[in-house]
C-alpha cells in the first residue's frame, strides 16, 4: 500500500478481477528476491545452479510452447484503427478489454498477485518514467528486479500522485476452478489456448494475459519501454527505440557514443559490449536493446538506457564472441531454457567448442552430442545485472544521459547490403532506416529465416503507425538540424554461395566503428554510391585480419542488379503505408532508383 489512492484503486480492482489468494507489494530487497527464488525452487520451477560454479543463480525450463514473444498475440488498442498502421494487430479497446475482462476473471484464484512499482531509468531521472506491474508470477518478479529498478525508492518518487503505466499481467492459469475445485501448479504456468498482448495506447495501459516468457511477461521492456513509450516519444518530442547504447573511445582519447539498431537476435549485446580487436580502442557499454533519446540543453540527442539488466540471447555467447557478457552472468543470474550439465551448470549451443558428453536439455530430457536437436532452445536467454559487466561505462547510469554521436541500422542480409554504408544526412538515414531488412530469427514464433522488413528495427514494437513513426523521425531531424548524430547501415551477416561467413563479425566489428568514429571527426574520406557513402578503398583497417581481398570487395560494393531488385521489393514494402507514406522518404526512393540507372 501507498498514499497514492489512484495506485491503490487500481491494485484493488485488478485483485477484485483477478481474485488472488492474497496480494505482496515488493520492496525490491534482496531478501525478497531470495524468498521469491526460494519460493520457485520449492515449487520445482528454478533449479539452483552449484553453489561453486554460478553463485546465487538459477535455470528454468518453460512449457514448450512459450519460449518467445508472441507477435501474432499482440495488439496495438487505438480508438481508430487507421492510429495503429498497417504493420500491427488492432482491436478497439472497448471491445478488446471485454474479451480480456473475461480472462482475467479469476485467473490469480489460488495464487498470490504480486505489485511490482518499477523505474524504466534512473529513479528521479527526468528521462525516467514508473510502471507499476500486477502479476502472478514469482519469475516475473525475480526477473523485474535483475532487469529494472523495483521497490520502495520508485515508490517515493512516485509520491501520492506521479504518473505511471498500469502493467495487468496473468498467466493464466489459476490453481482453484469457478466451482471451488484445487488443482496442482506445473514448473511452468501459462495459458496453452489464449495469450493476449495488449497496449491502450491512448491511455496508456498494458494488459498481458497467458504467457510467462520475456517481452510477453516482463512488461517494462517491449510493451512499455518501445510499445508505450514510442507514442509518449512521438506526442511529447523525443525517441524511443530499440537500440544499444555503446561508448567508443580511440587511441587519441576522443570518447563518442553510438547507438544501434539491429532487429532481435541480431547482435546488439554483442557490439555494446564487445572487446575490440584493433589495439588502442576501448568499447564500453550503456545499454544492450532500448534507447530513450532526449533533447539536451545544447541542441543534440542525449540517450539513456531504461533498463538495469540484460535479457540477452544465450545460444552462440561465449569467451570467444562474448567475454563481456559471459563475466556478466558469471553469478546472481537467471537462465531460461539453457541446457544443464552434470555438475549443476549451464551450458547452450557454441558456449564451448565441444559440447559435454551428458546434459539434461530444455525440455528436463538425457542429451547427448549424437541428438539431432540443440540442447538449448534457440532462444532461451540468461538475465543478469548490468552492473557485473566488466566493461559498463561509468555514465551508464547518468541521469542526464549520454550525447548520441552516430546511430547505425543493421540486420542479416546474406546478400546486397554492403558491410557499411553512410547515410548522405538524416533524411536519407531516416529512408535507410525504413527500408532494413532481416532475415528472421527465434526471438519471435514462427517464419525462421525468411527476409522481412523490419524498419528501425521496431516492426514488432512501434506503438502506433509505421509511417507516422518515420514522419516523427523526419520531424525530429528538422529540429535537431546539424546536430543529429550521423546514420550508417551495417551488416555483418554477408554469405556466399555456400552459405560461408563473409565478415568474422563480433570484436572484428570495431574495425568498421573505428571508420564510424573516424567520419564523426572528420578524419575519413567517404565514396559518395547510388546508395550512399561507402569507405575508401583501404579506409577500413583490417591490419592483422586473415580475409580475402575479393571478400572485402564483395562487401564494400554495390551489386546495381540486386539494388535494382531491392526497390522493387522495397516499393512493395512502401506500397502499404498508402498516402501515409512521407513525401521525403517517397523522394529518396525515386533518388535511389534514378542513381541505380
Ligand atoms: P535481442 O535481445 O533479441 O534484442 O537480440 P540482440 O540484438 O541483442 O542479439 P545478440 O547480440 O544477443 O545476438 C544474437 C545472435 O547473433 C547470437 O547468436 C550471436 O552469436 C549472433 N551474432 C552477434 N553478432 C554477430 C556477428 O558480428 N556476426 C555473426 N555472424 N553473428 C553474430
Ligand atoms: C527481443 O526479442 O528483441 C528481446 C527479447 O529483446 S524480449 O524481451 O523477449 O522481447
Ligand atoms: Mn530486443
Amino acid at each position: 500500500m501507498t498514499d497514492h489512492k489512484r495506485l491503490n484503486d487500481w491494485v484493488e480492482h485488478v485483485a477484485s478481477l483477478c481474485e488472488p489468494e492474497s496480494i505482496h507489494w515488493c520492496d525490491g530487497s534482496t531478501d525478497e528476491y531470495d524468498r521469491m527464488a526460494q519460493l520457485l525452487v520449492d515449487a520445482g520451477s528454478f533449479h539452483k545452479l552449484d553453489e561453486s560454479k554460478r553463485p546465487n543463480s538459477y535455470l528454468c525450463w518453460s512449457d514448450a510452447a512459450d519460449v518467445a514473444r508472441v507477435e501474432d498475440r499482440t495488439y496495438i488498442c487505438s480508438e481508430n484503427e487507421a492510429d495503429a498502421g498497417p504493420t500491427n494487430n488492432w482491436q478497439a479497446p472497448a471491445e478488446m478489454k471485454q474479451t480480456l475482462t473475461g480472462f482475467f476473471k479469476g485467473s490469480m484464484r489460488g495464487r498470490t498477485m504480486y505489485v511490482i512499482p518499477f523505474s524504466m531509468g534512473p529513479v528521479g531521472s527526468p528521462i525516467a518514467h514508473i510502471g507499476v506491474q500486477c502479476t502472478d508470477s514469482p519469475y516475473v518478479v525475480v526477473s523485474m528486479h535483475i532487469m529494472t529498478r523495483v521497490g520502495k525508492k520508485v515508490l517515493e518518487a512516485l509520491g501520492s500522485d506521479g504518473d505511471y503505466v498500469p502493467c495487468m499481467h496473468s498467466i493464466g492459469y489459476p490453481l482453484v476452478d469457478d466451482d471451488g475445485n484445487r488443482r496442482d501448479d506445473v514448473p511452468w504456468p501459462c495459458n496453452g489456448e489464449n495469450k493476449y498482448i495488449c497496449h491502450f495506447t491512448e491511455t496508456r495501459e498494458i494488459w498481458s494475459y497467458g504467457s510467462g516468457y520475456g517481452g510477453n511477461a516482463l512488461l517494462g521492456k517491449k510493451c512499455l519501454a518501445l510499445r508505450i513509450a514510442s507514442v509518449m516519444a512521438r506526442d511529447q518530442g523525443w525517441m524511443a527505440e530499440h537500440m544499444l547504447i555503446l561508448k567508443i573511445t580511440s587511441p587519441d582519447g576522443d570518447a563518442r557514443f553510438i547507438a544501434a539498431a539491429f532487429p532481435s537476435a541480431c547482435g546488439k549485446t554483442n557490439l555494446a559490449m564487445l572487446n575490440p580487436t584493433i589495439p588502442g580502442w576501448k568499447v564500453e557499454c550503456v545499454g544492450d536493446d532500448i534507447a530513450w533519446m532526449k533533447f539536451g540543453p545544447d541542441g543534440r540527442l542525449y540517450a539513456i538506457n531504461p533498463e538495469a539488466g540484460f535479457f540477452g540471447v544465450a545460444p552462440g555467447t561465449s569467451d570467444k564472441t562474448n567475454p563481456n557478457a559471459m563475466a556478466s552472468l558469471t553469478e546472481n543470474s537467471i537462465f531460461t531454457n539453457c541446457a544443464l550439465t552434470d555438475d549443476g551448470d549451464v551450458w547452450w549451443e557454441e558456449m564451448t567448442d565441444d559440447a559435454p558428453a551428458h546434459l539434461k536439455d530444455w525440455h528436463g530430457k538425457d542429451w547427448t552430442p549424437a541428438s539431432d536437436k540443440p540442447a538449448a532452445n534457440p532462444n532461451a536467454r540468461f538475465t543478469a545485472p548490468a552492473r557485473q559487466c566488466p566493461v559498463m561505462a561509468p555514465e551508464w547510469e547518468d541521469p542526464a544521459g549520454v550525447p548520441i554521436d552516430a546511430i547505425l541500422f543493421g540486420g542479416r542480409r546474406a546478400t546486397t547490403v554492403p558491410l557499411v554504408v553512410e547515410a548522405r544526412d538524416w533524411r536519407h538515414g531516416t529512408f535507410l532506416g525504413s527500408v532494413m531488412g532481416s532475415e528472421k530469427t527465434a526471438a519471435a514464433t514462427g517464419g525462421l529465416g525468411q527476409l522481412r522488413r523490419d524498419p528501425m528495427a521496431m516492426l514488432p514494437f512501434c506503438g502506433y503507425h509505421m509511417a507516422d513513426y518515420w514522419q516523427h523521425w523526419l520531424n525530429m531531424g528538422e529540429k535537431g538540424g546539424d546536430k543529429m548524430p550521423r546514420v550508417f547501415c551495417v551488416n555483418w551477416f554477408r554469405k556466399d554461395d555456400d552459405g560461408r561467413w563473409l565478415w568474422p563479425g563480433y570484436g572484428e566489428n570495431s574495425r568498421v566503428l573505428k571508420w564510424v568514429v573516424e567520419r564523426c571527426q572528420g578524419k575519413a574520406d567517404a565514396t559518395d554510391s547510388a546508395i550512399g557513402n561507402l569507405p575508401n578503398d583501404g579506409a577500413i583497417d583490417v591490419s592483422g585480419l586473415d580475409i580475402a581481398g575479393s571478400d572485402l570487395e564483395t562487401l564494400l560494393s554495390v551489386d546495381a542488379q540486386a539494388w535494382k531488385e531491392e526497390v522493387s521489393s522495397i516499393e512493395e514494402h512502401y506500397a502499404k503505408f498508402g498516402n501515409q507514406l512521407p513525401q521525403g522518404l517517397k523522394e529518396e526512393l525515386a533518388d535511389l532508383a534514378s542513381r541505380l540507372g
